[in-house]
């Protein structure tokens, strides 16, 4: 069997009960460095993986293997990359807090009228959904930093924007600041691991529903 477990944006609290139980029945425990350090205490063996060429080399190992995911496994995650390697083993899910639901549940947004995207590892054209929607989520990565989504809508015309940046979310360090467009393009902050959240000033003339891309 291989488990896929969203561990939460990265704080202990935040993990499931659920996610406890399977990662101690785990043999095998499979993930990114920041994760695997929320188990030192576990005795079973753990590995760290950086490309899809080991994740599909680990997950021919036998036994209970159990895969740490950050957030949910399932929303910009994981959980397509370990399909296609599972060959005709059993797969199980099991779900975490999304980091971007816990940056919403911090800002006491709703998530309606919102769309989620992801710039991790990705190209993507934030622009259409950025007009269409009231709230827009967006995973960055180092290449895709806040920076350079303000300095995107600056320069498609898009001004009645606030952007909160959410910095390191559930760790003890977690720091959450809004900024005005203008203010965080010329920023010379060297963001942590991050997510944007782009609010529009007023209100929406329509409704729109929660969508991912
Ligand atoms: C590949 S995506 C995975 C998202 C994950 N599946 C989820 O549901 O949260 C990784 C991105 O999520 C965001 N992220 C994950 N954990 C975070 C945290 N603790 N604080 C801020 N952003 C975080 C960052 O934008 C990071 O680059």
């Amino acid at each position: 069997m291989i488990s896929i477990v969203g561990v939460g944006p990265g704080h202990p609290d935040f993990l499931t009960f659920a996610a406890v139980k399977r990662i101690k029945e785990a043999d095998l425990l499979i993930g990114a460095k920041r994760h695997l350090e929320l188990f030192l205490d576990l005795r079973c063996e753990k590995i760290a993986f950086d490309s899809e060429v080991d994740l599909c080399r680990l997950l021919k190992k036998k036994g209970r293997i159990v895969i740490l995911a950050s957030g949910d496994p399932g929303i910009y995650g994981i959980l397509d990359t370990v399909l296609k390697y599972a060959g005709e083993r059993d797969v199980e899910v099991l779900p975490g807090i999304s980091a971007f639901q816990y940056m919403l549940a911090k800002l006491k947004l709703p998530a309606k009228e919102t769309a989620v995207l992801s710039m991790h590892g990705r190209k993507v054209d934030i622009v259409p959904a950025v007009k269409k929607y009231k709230v827009v989520v967006v995973f960055t990565d180092s290449q895709n930093t806040p920076q350079k989504i303000a300095q995107t809508l600056l320069l498609n015309k898009i001004a009645d924007r606030i952007i909160h940046v959410g910095e390191n979310l559930s760790y003890d360090c977690e720091k959450i600041k809004t900024y005005k467009l203008e203010e965080l393009a010329s920023s010379e902050e060297n963001f942590q691991l991050n997510l944007v959240v782009i609010e529009k000033c007023g209100s929406m003339d329509s409704e729109s529903p929660t969508s991912f891309f």
